[in-house]
């Protein structure tokens, strides 16, 4: 697409300026230099840079091509046209854009930067490739339901293969925040409220965006954000503060970082909040004795959106200079958006309040990772109008669109075996504002893809029955307002079939940034037309849309069965066709409790049990559990059914787990139904007693299984102490001998099977 407002002088340049940097003395010059060890590379360049040059290549900011739709999922900017920032690029005061559109605005950048700047330093090209770039995969939260890392990695590696092909060479992902409140919008885009499922899935991603070889031309680096603890936000409420513990944010948000950099994520993003008083951009501890320090990260560190900047109104910086230096100071190379490293570096670094040999460290990396990305070898490696093109939504990314949009369904309830539904000789309708058109289907932080060109509900429910004419569809609400004659339509359309699908929930805009929710509930109008369809007494399947877990109430937690499909993307009618019709069995399962009333957020199954629990359903007094609730979820953490009938018996433990052995665990999973089953089996522990309190459970492995009807397998564990590891009293990791409960159950909140065992003292 190319954007009208665009120059023709701008035009021809990009189109004759590619064959002339082939030719180009620039190119033998950096053939040459590539030749060099990295090394040796990166610090000739340093050699050479001004100060000035220096603090552009630690700057990033939107792409200003298109009139700036780069900021289209951001706070507006009053950034530059795009002549003026191909003239930053000139000057060398940019090390990259992001958010820009297709290979051919990378090439004329790129083109730019390599023949008309004086260091020829190629330019790094980011996006917010969260779930897919053409072809969009399940949100984060939905495809962590198939608990599944393997096909996290799949979806990754789709979506780097299409996006590293319109010259994208860095994605903003994965997004490894761990969500424990769901009144927190950006839940749609982690793994939920676990931290080994988190750890699991950010380490997939990490894996599928940057493939085998970062220099592939189907690579892109990815950046592990937000450091850290911004699903830690008091309230739910985006962008809010954090104060946790050091415990808590080295035993629950800080793993899936650390697994996220040990699959070789080598960037980082700052989170926006502060934590315990210091905003995460500012926060030296952080960024360099705990990242680069304890960890050994080796990567570089970018701010989030005007991150520095927004250590202002945080109360942390008194103006634009100090929070530069700050920021920098404390670890974050590179800065995004603000202009303030490009605006206040070189100041900082001639008053002596910014070493040089720091700007050169940061510099050093930046460099550093543009070699590793194959720039400097060819900086137009990713850069291919028709490799874009030709990698655009192939048949195999939508067919694992497909796939992963079946695998993130969650069967929350099946009354009477309502599904699967026979594929004849029923009459559907198909009610609700998300029942067709094309709309919310792909769910937030989608930049490139494209609503009109993906699967609604009633299209995918048409292509699996025999009798298309059987199909009616009525809207019945508006999203969050009652739509004039809706409910009387709808009512109408249920009385006439035999079967209704309520097609509920929350649109793409009320999840996501700044999207967090007070109630997070069906939407009023939406409810009321669920109560009223609901009194005309047709078998009801509510397919909800969602991007966090939400408290079900009166009709539509009473129907007799329940879909989650959250976002699931491009295939989204076919993929929720597969399961209600019977091509597959659901396999998810929830990556965050469903509540029974929104009032019990933050609820999380690995909660602590308190000194005074009531674990049961029955509410006793002076215990801890809200008034007329008990203290559990409506549908825990790892909860979803499956169409067989699944059976678990012959629990084995051993007794001990020796110091510095192994503890063997197994069980017997059984399909009693006349279905193929698919099964998340899971294993739990609880530490009896600790020297800190320990949660009610912990989720230590898990296998997912399909079973064919009547089919059993013997599912086998092996834990050692390291999984019974938690962060003691002086902050450290430690592991201590006891008696432990485990389980070997279908959710975070069923028995199961129980046994115990003790870790022995070594
Ligand atoms: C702000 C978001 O917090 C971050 O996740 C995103 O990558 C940037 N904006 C850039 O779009």
């Amino acid at each position: 697409m190319i954007d009208s407002r665009i120059s023709r002088r701008a035009a021809l340049m990009g189109a004759g300026a590619v064959a002339m940097w082939l030719h180009s003395p620039a190119r033998a010059f950096l053939q040459s230099m590539a030749k060099l060890p990295v090394p040796a590379l990166v610090d000739g360049l340093i050699a050479r840079m001004t100060v000035e040059e220096k603090a552009g290549q630690l700057t990033l900011n939107p792409s200003a091509w298109g009139g700036g739709v780069a900021t289209q999922l951001n706070p507006p900017t009053s950034g530059p046209s795009w002549e003026a920032q191909l003239d930053e690029v000139r000057r060398m005061q940019l090390t990259g854009v992001f958010n820009s559109n297709g290979a051919e605005a990378a090439r004329r950048m790129q083109t730019v930067a390599m023949t008309e700047s004086r260091l020829k330093i190629p330019l790094l090209f980011a996006a917010d490739i969260i779930h897919g770039h053409r072809t969009i995969f399940p949100v984060g939260v939905g495809e962590a339901a198939s608990f599944e890392p393997d096909l996290a990695e799949r979806t990754a590696r789709m979506a780097a293969y299409e996006a590293a092909a319109s010259g994208i060479d860095w994605t903003f992902a994965p997004m490894v925040d761990i969500a424990r409140d769901q009144r927190w919008g950006r839940t749609m885009e982690g793994a939920g409220e676990d931290v080994l499922l988190g750890e699991l899935m950010g380490a997939a991603r990490v894996r599928g965006f940057q493939g085998k070889d970062l220099k592939a031309t189907d690579a892109m680096l990815a950046c592990a954000k937000h450091f850290a603890a911004y699903g830690a936000a008091e309230a739910g409420l985006d962008y809010n503060s954090v104060d946790i513990s050091e415990r808590t944010l080295r035993e629950v948000y800080l793993p899936p970082f650390k697994a996220a950099f040990e699959a070789g994520a080598l960037s980082a993003m700052a989170s926006f909040n502060e934590i315990s008083g210091i905003p995460s951009t500012g926060n030296p501890w952080l960024m360099q004795d705990l990242l680069r320090g304890e960890w050994g990260f080796e990567g570089f560190v970018v701010s989030d959106y005007t991150g520095d900047e927004e250590m202002i109104a945080h109360g942390f910086a008194k103006d634009a200079r100090e929070a530069a230096k700050l920021a920098f100071l404390a670890g974050v190379d590179m800065s995004m958006t603000s202009n303030f490293y490009r605006n206040h570096l070189p100041d900082l670094v001639r008053s002596g309040d910014v070493p040089v040999a720091r700007l050169d460290a940061s510099v050093r990396r930046v460099l550093a990772m543009k070699a590793a990305l194959g720039l400097f070898d060819d900086p137009f490696r990713r850069i291919d109008p028709k490799r874009e093109k030709a990698r655009s939504r192939t048949k195999a990314a939508t067919a694992l669109s497909r796939e992963a949009g079946r695998k993130s369904i969650v069967l929350l309830k099946n009354d009477g075996d309502l599904l699967p539904l026979p594929r004849s000789r029923r009459k559907i309708a198909i009610i609700g504002p998300f029942a067709a058109g094309q709309h919310d289907l792909n769910g937030p932080w989608v930049i490139y893809g494209d609503n009109a060109e993906a699967v609604d509900l009633a299209t995918g429910v048409r292509n699996a029955v025999a009798d298309k004419a059987s199909i009616q569809v009525v809207q019945g609400s508006g999203v969050e307002e009652p739509l004039a004659g809706g409910i009387d339509a709808a009512v109408a359309a249920a009385r006439d079939a035999d079967v209704v699908l309520l097609a509920i929930g929350e649109n793409e805009g009320m999840s996501g940034e700044a999207q967090s929710r007070p109630e997070i509930v069906v939407p009023a109008p939406q409810q009321a037309l669920a109560e009223a369809v609901a009194t005309v007494g047709k078998p009801m399947v509510v397919v909800l849309k969602n991007g966090r877990a939400l408290a079900l109430e009166g009709a539509v937690a009473n129907a007799p069965a329940i879909l989650v499909t959250w976002f699931l993307g491009t295939e989204t009618g076919n993929a929720i066709a597969d399961i209600l019709f019977g091509a597959h069995s659901p396999g998810g399962r929830l990556p965050c409790s469903f509540p029974r009333s929104p009032g019990q957020q933050p609820y999380y199954y690995a909660h602590k049990p308190t000194g005074r629990p009531n674990p049961g359903e029955k509410l006793e007094p002076y215990k801890a559990h809200y008034r007329g609730i008990p203290n559990s979820a409506l549908y825990p953490f790892g909860h979803g059914l499956t169409y067989g009938k699944i059976d678990y018996a012959g629990l084995s433990v051993s007794p001990t787990l020796p110091w510095a052995g192994t503890l063997t665990v197994s069980a017997r999973i059984s399909n009693r139904g006349t279905r193929a089953a698919e099964e998340v089996v899971q294993l739990y522990v609880r530490d009896r007693a600790a020297s800190i309190t320990r949660p009610v459970r912990e989720l230590k492995a898990f296998r997912k299984i399909a079973l064919a009807p009547g089919e059993s397998e013997t599912v086998r564990f092996t834990l050692t102490r390291d999984n019974l590891m938690f962060i003691g009293r002086d902050n450290k990791p430690v592991v201590e001998p006891g008696q432990f409960d485990l389980w070997i159950a279908p959710s975070a909140e069923a028995e199961g099977l129980h046994g115990t065992f003790e870790l022995t003292a070594g």
